[in-house]
């Protein structure tokens, strides 16, 4: 009743927040290589998007990120140190295919993905795949509009298609897209949507959102086809909602929120829309165009296991005056709840909202559980001797491997853990460097500098140890109370 063997402890990154050589190797411009840190960030994410090529005067600090994409080896061989048994990272599809148009793939960002693939398979690290983490190549999206047009659905089953042949020896599990239900809250980071004056945005997202959901199940069929090993998963921004009171309309309010989000899984996993969503469109004048056929596709791919990111739980309440209390910085709306605390960036703390929402997956879903994304976004500053002292990072990820150990006792089943940017990378909502994940801390700084080099902080000896131990050991309690953490 505790962590299996085999359990698939590890970190996560994305493609385009660690990669860096933006433009390199015949690469094309993806949406998010327009995001820039600053002001207009989120506003661009949301698809007020000025320009469809970087501005002038901005700074986008994931056109170097970490450079990841030729210090790969030197980060691999520090995962292995710490005994990764997984490693999640994405593909970036505008390396495979710089316009999402090409006859035949790019030779060499299919070549980049081969040797980091051999180097995890080289330190017995099991590659975890995701094949869209927020990122369309800028020509679609000029072209079609992006996700809004149903082209997309061939374009990237081509591209899925693409990189199971190649690296179907190598990499058994994939996810098709990382936090799907984004889509809903920041379109243009989601799906690359761009929105002009008069369009009918809740319309081009759940047309989006269809399109994205064919592409998943066909991808998922292919992806079967061509390796019936293959485990394929699909990625839920996920996150249980918390009526604020036992008022029956907070209640069903929280079950109306939380249903925004199973939405997406509820397709992915049982292979049909729901009833409620077939409500909601039809109480909101919404229009999803299918074509005949697209209901089988659905039903024909259905998702293996239930990936997901939980770093916070949201609560919801119906009462105006409630609702003035917001907290920041979370991308999904939340609600703040006076039980639990807060990070520097105001995403909720509450390790045991964890164990709530894997038993909810679980018991909605019947399939395997795979946490690929939790960890805490700090400041960390090294002290004099340049020693990095997480220890609030350490209580974070105790507090929250211990409530996961808990829902494994309550009989949920999970297949692994990979923490969010095990080695710090560039900041998705922000972008800013400040905001570290890592075990591994990166000199590199908001406005660029820093000289890239790589030192291990405290909480890699600790997080190597939990590995070493399968999770039975998961050290001491902190003491730290750190100014990281205010309530
Ligand atoms: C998830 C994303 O939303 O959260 C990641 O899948 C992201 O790409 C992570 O980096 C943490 O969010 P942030 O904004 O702190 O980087």
């Amino acid at each position: 009743m505790t962590f299996p063997k085999g359990f698939l402890w590890g970190g996560a990154i994305a493609a385009n927040q660690a990669e860096g050589a933006y433009l390199e190797d015949g690469k094309g411009l993806t949406n998010v290589d327009l995001l820039p840190i600053g002001a207009k960030r989120r506003d661009i994410m949301k698809g007020n998007v000025p320009s469809l090529k970087p501005l002038e005067g901005e700074f986008y600090p994931s056109h170097e990120a970490i450079d990841f994409y030729h210090r790969y080896k030197e980060d691999i061989a520090l995962f292995a140190e710490m005994g990764f048994k997984a490693f999640r990272l994405s593909i970036a599809w505008s390396r495979i295919f710089p316009t999402g148009e090409e006859e035949t793939p790019n030779e060499k960002g299919l070549q980049f993905y081969d040797n980091l693939f051999d180097e995890l398979i080289k330190h017995n690290i099991e590659p975890v795949v995701t094949l869209a983490h927020f990122d369309v190549p800028v020509a679609l999206i000029e072209k079609y509009g992006s996700w809004r047009n149903r082209k997309l659905v061939t374009l990237f089953e081509k591209y899925a298609k693409t990189v199971f042949n190649r690296y179907k020896n190598k990499v058994k599990y994939w996810i098709t897209f990382n936090e799907i239900n984004m889509l809903l809250h920041l379109p243009f980071l989601g799906a690359g949507l761009v929105f002009r004056e008069g369009d009918n945005i809740e319309q081009i997202k759940y047309q989006a959102a269809h399109h994205q959901l064919l592409a998943s199940a066909l991808a998922v069929k292919a992806g079967h086809e061509i390796n019936p090993e293959f485990k394929i998963g699909c990625m839920l921004a996920a996150g249980t909602f918390y009526p604020y009171t036992c008022n029956p309309e907070d209640v069903f309010q929280a079950m109306k929120k939380d249903r925004e989000s199973f939405f997406f899984i509820d397709v992915q996993s049982r292979g049909a829309y729901p009833g409620y969503a077939k409500r909601f469109f039809e109480d909101n004048g919404l229009k999803i165009q299918m074509e005949p056929g697209d209901e089988e596709i659905l039903k024909e791919g259905t998702v293996d296991y239930i990936g997901f990111s939980y770093y916070s739980s949201r609560t919801t309440s119906t009462d105006p005056e409630v609702v003035k209390n917001m907290t920041s910085g979370n991308v999904f709306g939340s609600v703040s709840n006076p039980y639990v605390a807060k990070s520097e960036w105001g995403w909720t703390i509450d390790p045991k909202g964890l164990r709530i929402t894997a038993n909810q997956l679980y018991d909605r879903y019947q399939k395997p559980l795979f946490v690929v994304e939790n960890g805490l976004g700090a400041n960390d500053v090294p002290d004099e001797n340049g020693e990095i002292n997480d220890d609030y990072r350490i209580d974070y990820l105790r507090r929250h491997i211990a409530e996961l150990k808990e829902a494994i006792k309550d009989g949920v089943e999970i297949i692994g853990y990979t923490s969010w940017g095990p080695i710090d990378i560039v900041s998705a909502s922000t972008g800013e460097m400040k905001k570290r994940y890592g075990f591994i801390y990166v000199d590199r700084h908001n406005d660029g500098s820093g000289t890239l080099e790589r030192r291990r902080k405290k909480s890699f000896f600790w997080y190597k140890n939990v590995i070493a131990t399968n999770g039975e050991d998961l050290g001491l309690p902190s003491s730290s109370t750190s100014t990281v953490y205010r309530s």
